[in-house]
Parts: structure tokens; sequence; C-alpha cells
């Protein structure tokens, strides 16, 4: 017994270690605390598959949901031609119509106070550049693409798109042209091409067309501004901007106790929208295109003497930007406005800078309805 005993420990033991399955996998792999660097791996990559996959899905399901629930219940979405699809979305009754052009990357949204407001003396549209907010971009095919002469998103396009546009929809002409920045360079196209269709031209911000030939502000779109938009684009698309808007780091720029729920709704799912964000970096990459081709029709087809012009400027182009750009700007500014509207009407709103649209809309507001008041006026007195 007592021998038996003494032996069974030196013999038995190495025996059921080698029985027991998990011990077993424990000393191939030579871990210790139960648990191996191959599951912690495996683990680790199922996460960042989870972390990779899952919030683009989800923002791709989301957007889809959303496109339906948020076009604007007064808006309308007209076949142009061509395949291609734009939103316009007009307010209130009554002529001249005004229709409103919004700045680069930004869908008709910005002119809700203004828009609000000029509506009750006339009928007031905005509407959304192909690419932007409910103007999905038509994929181009045999038959479609060969209108190319014009790039995709630069002004010479988005002039044809707009003519278009407003003869589907059937506004009345002529109308008053209100443009903010790129809209200002797409009016400035509009009003020389289509001259008897425009009764008023209404530049808002105007980007001087010389200033893509300074080195320093090319820097400064090219090099700091550009990218940032990209950085969007890439946070849109791999549904990290919608995380940041539930997080409450990321917000829309129009917000206030007068914008509705739906507004606020409505920017978001624009923010987490990457083809909208795509064609947001698309009009700012071209903008030197743009400005050229602007520059090329005012001397090719001057501007007729039949329109009015008026320019809105703030005390600066941009707040955020550096204040020695802001002094080129306004140089450049002063100098094609003496060169190319030497009879335009200029107005300086104090405090404001490009980001006037909406958040100081009154000083916009008040111009046009003045504007609206002058030329009804003038009708019943004909
Ligand atoms: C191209 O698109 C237009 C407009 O959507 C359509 O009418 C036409 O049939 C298309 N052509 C081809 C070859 O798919
Ligand atoms: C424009 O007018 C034409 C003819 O009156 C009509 O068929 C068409 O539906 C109208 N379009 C819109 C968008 O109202
Ligand atoms: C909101 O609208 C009301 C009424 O139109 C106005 O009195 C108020 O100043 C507006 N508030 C802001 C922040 O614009
Ligand atoms: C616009 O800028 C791009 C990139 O910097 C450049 O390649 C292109 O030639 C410029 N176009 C014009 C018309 O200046």
């Amino acid at each position: 017994m007592r021998r038996r005993a003494d032996a069974q420990p030196a013999s038995s033991e190495p025996e059921a270690r080698k029985k027991d399955p998990a011990e077993k996998q424990r000393r191939r792999t030579g871990a210790t605390g139960g648990i191996s660097y191959s599951s912690v791996l495996l683990n680790f990559g199922k996460c960042l598959l989870l972390i990779i996959i899952i919030p683009p899905f989800l923002n791709y399901a989301s957007l889809q949901r959303e496109e339906q629930m948020l076009l604007p219940r007064d808006g309308q979405v007209v076949d142009v031609g061509l395949g291609q699809k734009m939103h316009i979305l007009c307010k209130g009754r009554g002529k001249p119509v005004v229709v409103l052009d919004a700045p680069a990357g930004m869908s008709s949204d910005i002119w809700l106070h203004v828009q609000d407001s000029v509506s009750a003396v006339t009928q007031v549209c905005t509407y959304d550049r192909v690419g932007l907010g409910f103007s999905k971009r038509a994929f181009p095919n045999e038959t479609t693409g060969t209108e190319k002469v014009w790039g995709p998103s630069t002004t010479g396009r988005m002039v044809d798109d707009l003519h278009r546009l407003l003869r589907a929809a059937n506004i009345s002409t002529p109308f008053i042209l209100v443009g903010s920045e790129l809209g200002a360079l797409n009016s400035r196209f509009y009003s020389h091409i289509h001259d008897v269709q425009v009764s008023d031209l209404v530049l808002i911000d105007p980007v001087p067309e010389e200033v893509f030939e300074e080195e320093q502000w090319n820097e400064y779109w090219y090099g700091k501004l550009l990218p940032s938009l990209h950085a969007q684009q890439l946070s849109a698309a791999a549904g990290l901007s919608r995380i940041l808007i539930i997080l409450g780091v990321l917000e829309p720029s129009i917000k206030g106790e007068n914008v509705s729920e739906e507004v606020v709704q409505r920017q978001k799912y624009l923010l987490s929208n990457p083809a909208h964000q795509s064609s947001a970096v698309d009009e700012h990459y071209f903008m030197n295109e743009s400005a050229a081709q602007v520059r090329d029709i005012t001397k090719f087809k001057p501007l007729s003497s039949m329109i009015s012009v008026s320019v809105l400027t703030g005390e600066s182009f941009d707040e955020q930007m550096p204040e020695h750009l802001n002094q080129m700007v306004a140089k450049l500014q002063t100098r094609f406005l003496k060169e190319s509207y030497p009879s335009a009407n200029h107005v300086h709103i104090k405090g404001a800078d490009r980001r006037m649209i909406y958040k100081k809309p009154s000083a916009i507001s008040q111009h046009l309805r003045r504007l609206v008041n002058q030329r009804q006026a003038r009708q019943q007195s004909e």
C-alpha cells in the first residue's frame, strides 16, 4: 500500500497533464492566466472589423431612410433633361420672382431666413446645385455624356443647369438674381449670358476672380480649406461624422430659436452624406476655373445696361481667415467692381462676413424687399 502511494505522484502527474486538453493548449502557446495571444488578436481583429464596417453601413442605411423623410414638403424635384433632376423650393406669391444661389458647398437651407422674410412680398425660389442637397448627380451615359462643354462643378455647367431648371419649373422672367460667393460668380455669368431673363443682379460677398492668381490665397484655399473639406468628406463616408454628430462634437451651422427641428435634421443628414460632401469639395476645387470662366465672359460680353446691380459686403470676407487675406480680397473686390460694374449700388453691412446670409439675414432681406417694391411700383405705374 505504502509503496504504491509513494510511487503514484511521480508517475501519474505527467500522465494526467497529457490528458487535459486545456493544459496542453496552455503549454503549447506558452501563455499564462488562461487567455492566449491568438484569441486576443482574433477578438481585436473582430472589433476592428466592426468599427470599420458597421458605422459606414449604418450610416448608409440611415441616409437612405432620411432622404425620403427630409425632402422639404414644399420642395419640387424637377426633371431638367439629360436624366438630371434638381430640387427647387419656392415660397410666396407675386412678381418679380427672386432667385437665390448659395455659396460653395451649401444647400438651399442656407437662405432659410432670407427666403421666409422676402416671401412676404413676392415669390422667392431657392435650389440645390447638382450634387448638393436633394439634387442628386445623375450618372452620365453615352447619350448624356456628350454634353461635356463645361467641367462638372464649374460655373459654366452650374449656369446651364440653373437655366434648364428655371425653365422646367416655369419661373417667370425677368427675375431678381441673387448670388453669394460661388453663387455670385454663377449669377454674374448667368446675367451676362441670359440678360433678358434678369432684371436685377445682387452680389453678396462676391469673390474677385483675380484672387486665384494670388499665391497667398491659393495657399490658403488649396492648402488649408480644401484639405479640411476633404477630411469632412472622408469622415462622412466612414460614418464617423454621424457618430460625431450624435456625440455633439459636430454641429450644424444654422441653428437658433427660429430654426425648425426639420432644418437641423436636414443639416445633420447633409453633414453625414458623402455624396453631398464630395460635391462640396469639387465646387471648392474648381473655383479657380469658375473664376476664370466668369472673367472671360465679362470681358467678352459686358452686362446689359438694363440690369441693375447691387453689391452687399461685410466688414471682412471671412472672420476666421488671416487679416492680410481679408485685406487682399477687399482690395481686389473694389477693383473688379469698379472695372466690371461701375454703376453698382454698394452696401456695406457692419460686423458681417461671408456667414451673413444666415447670421445677419435681416440686412439682406431689407435690401431685397426694397428692390422688389421698386420693381412692383414701376410695374404698376406702367
Ligand atoms: C441615358 O440616360 C438617359 C436619361 O436618363 C436615358 O433616357 C437613356 O436611355 C440612357 N441611355 C443609355 C444608353 O442608357
Ligand atoms: C410648367 O408648365 C407646363 C405647361 O404649362 C406644365 O406641363 C409643367 O408641369 C409645369 N412644370 C412645373 C414644374 O410646374
Ligand atoms: C426669431 O423670430 C422672432 C419673430 O420673428 C424675432 O423677434 C426674433 O428676434 C428671432 N430670433 C432670432 C434669434 O433671430
Ligand atoms: C486651378 O488650380 C488647379 C490646382 O491648383 C490647377 O491645376 C489649374 O490649372 C487651375 N486652373 C486655372 C484655370 O487656373
